[in-house]
C-alpha cells in the first residue's frame, strides 16, 4: 500500500485531478490523503505551506498535484511556495517531461506521425532563474533595479546531465541533446558546458550532441523527429515543454514527474489552472492521468503504468477526449472513457 499526497490545487487542477485519482483508486494499492493547499486556503488562512508541511509530504510514497495560479493572488506566492517550493524542499531535481504524440490527427504539424515526436525534456528543476536570488531597489519609481540572478552549481548540473545518460541508456535510440545559451551566457553557461564534455565521455554508447536553445526550440516545431533526449535548465526546460505540450495536441496532454531518485516524488499535469476553463467541466485530464502513470511506474508498478497508457491511447483513438483535442466529451466523461478501457 502507497501513500499518496493528493494537492488538487487551484483552477481547473481540482478537475482534472479527480479524474486522475478516479484512474489511480480503480487500480488500487493507495492510500490517498488529501491536503487543501492552494489559492483558497491561502486566502482563507494566509497560509501557503503550513509549519513542518514539505516534512509532511517527505512522509508519503508520492505526491500528486494539479496546478497552481490563481488571478486573486496576482503574486503567484502560494504556487511559488507550495509547487517551486516542494521542489526545492524535496530537492526533486529532476523534471521527467515525456512528449509523445498518440495520434497523428493531435499533432499541428503537417504530414507526422507519432514515430515523428517521441522524445523527452530532462528540465532542471531546483536551479538556475528559478531561486529567488536577487532584489529590486527603489521598486516603483523610474529608478527600479530588478535583479534576478542566475544560479548554476557544479552539483546540480553535473546530477540532471548524468540522469539525462542515463535515461537515454533505456530507450532505443541513446541520444541526448544538451541546449543552453552559452554563446551569450558566457559564465553560467560555460558550466554547462564543461559538465556535458565530462560526463558524455563516460558515455561513450550514447549520442551526444549540443544546440543552442533557441534553434532547439526552432528545430522542435520544424523537425521534432531528431530528439530523444533534451537536458536543459530550468528556465528553457520550461518553456520548450509547452511547446512539447503543443506537439502532443495540446498542454491537456502532458504529463510530468518531479523526482529525486529514490526520495518521494511530485507528480503532476504540464499544464496550469487555466482560469478560463475552471469550472466547465471542459478540461483535458490526459495530462493528469499521465501523469499517475508516471507515478505508478515510479513506484515500481509498471504494469500498472502500463495499464494507464494504454488505455489513455484507445481513449484516443477512439476520440473519446475533450474538446481542445477535437473531441466532445466534458472533463469528467473524458475520465469516465480512458477508466472503461482499463482491461
Ligand atoms: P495554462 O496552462 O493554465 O493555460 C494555457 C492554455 O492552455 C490556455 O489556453 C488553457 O485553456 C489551455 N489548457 C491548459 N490546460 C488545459 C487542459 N487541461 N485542458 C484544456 N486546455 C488546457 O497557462 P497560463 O494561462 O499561462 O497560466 C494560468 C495560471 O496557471 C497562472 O497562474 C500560471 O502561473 C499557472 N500555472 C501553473 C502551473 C502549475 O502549477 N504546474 C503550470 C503552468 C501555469
Ligand atoms: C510549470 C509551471 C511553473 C514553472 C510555474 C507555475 C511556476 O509553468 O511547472 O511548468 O515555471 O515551473
Ligand atoms: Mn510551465
Amino acid at each position: 500500500m502507497s501513500r499518496i499526497a493528493v494537492i488538487p490545487g487551484d483552477g481547473i487542477g481540482p478537475e482534472v485531478i479527480t479524474q486522475a485519482v478516479k484512474v489511480l483508486q480503480a487500480l488500487g494499492g493507495v492510500e490517498l490523503h488529501h491536503l487543501p493547499w492552494g489559492a483558497d486556503h491561502y486566502l482563507a488562512t494566509s497560509e501557503t505551506v503550513p509549519a513542518g508541511g514539505h516534512d509532511l509530504l517527505r512522509s508519503f510514497d508520492a505526491i500528486l498535484i494539479g496546478a497552481l495560479g490563481d488571478p486573486r493572488v496576482p503574486d503567484n506566492r502560494h504556487a511559488r511556495d507550495i509547487l517551486l517550493g516542494t521542489r526545492f524542499e524535496l530537492d526533486l531535481y529532476v523534471n521527467y517531461r515525456p512528449v509523445r504524440l498518440l495520434d497523428a490527427r493531435l499533432c499541428p504539424l503537417k504530414d507526422r506521425t507519432p514515430a515523428d515526436v517521441d522524445f523527452v525534456v530532462l528540465r532542471e528543476n531546483t536551479e538556475g532563474l528559478y531561486v529567488g536570488v536577487g532584489g529590486r531597489f527603489k521598486a516603483g519609481t523610474s529608478d527600479e533595479i530588478a535583479v534576478q540572478e542566475e544560479i548554476n552549481t557544479y552539483k546540480g548540473v553535473h546530477r540532471i546531465v548524468r540522469h539525462a545518460f542515463e535515461v537515454a541508456r533505456t530507450r532505443t535510440r541513446r541520444a541526448v541533446c544538451m541546449a543552453d545559451k552559452s554563446n551569450a551566457m558566457q559564465e553560467g553557461h560555460a558550466l554547462w558546458q564543461r559538465v556535458f564534455r565530462e560526463v558524455s565521455a563516460e558515455y561513450p554508447d550514447v549520442s551526444a550532441r549540443h544546440l543552442y536553445i533557441d534553434a532547439l526550440a526552432m528545430m522542435l516545431v520544424q523537425d521534432p523527429r531528431q530528439f530523444d533526449v533534451i537536458v536543459t535548465n530550468n528556465l528553457f526546460g520550461d518553456i520548450i515543454t509547452d511547446i512539447g505540450g503543443a506537439l502532443q495536441g495540446g498542454l491537456g496532454m502532458a504529463a510530468s514527474a518531479n523526482l529525486h531518485p529514490g526520495k518521494t516524488s511530485m507528480f503532476e499535469p504540464v499544464h496550469g489552472s487555466a482560469p478560463p476553463l475552471a469550472g466547465r467541466d471542459e478540461a483535458n485530464p490526459i495530462g493528469a492521468i499521465l501523469s499517475v502513470a508516471l507515478m505508478l511506474d515510479t513506484l515500481g508498478r509498471r504494469d500498472d503504468a502500463g495499464r494507464i497508457n494504454r488505455a489513455v491511447e484507445s481513449a484516443v483513438l477512439d476520440g473519446a477526449m475533450t474538446r481542445d483535442v477535437g473531441g466532445k466529451l466534458g472533463t469528467i466523461a473524458a475520465g469516465d472513457a480512458i477508466l472503461q478501457r482499463l482491461t
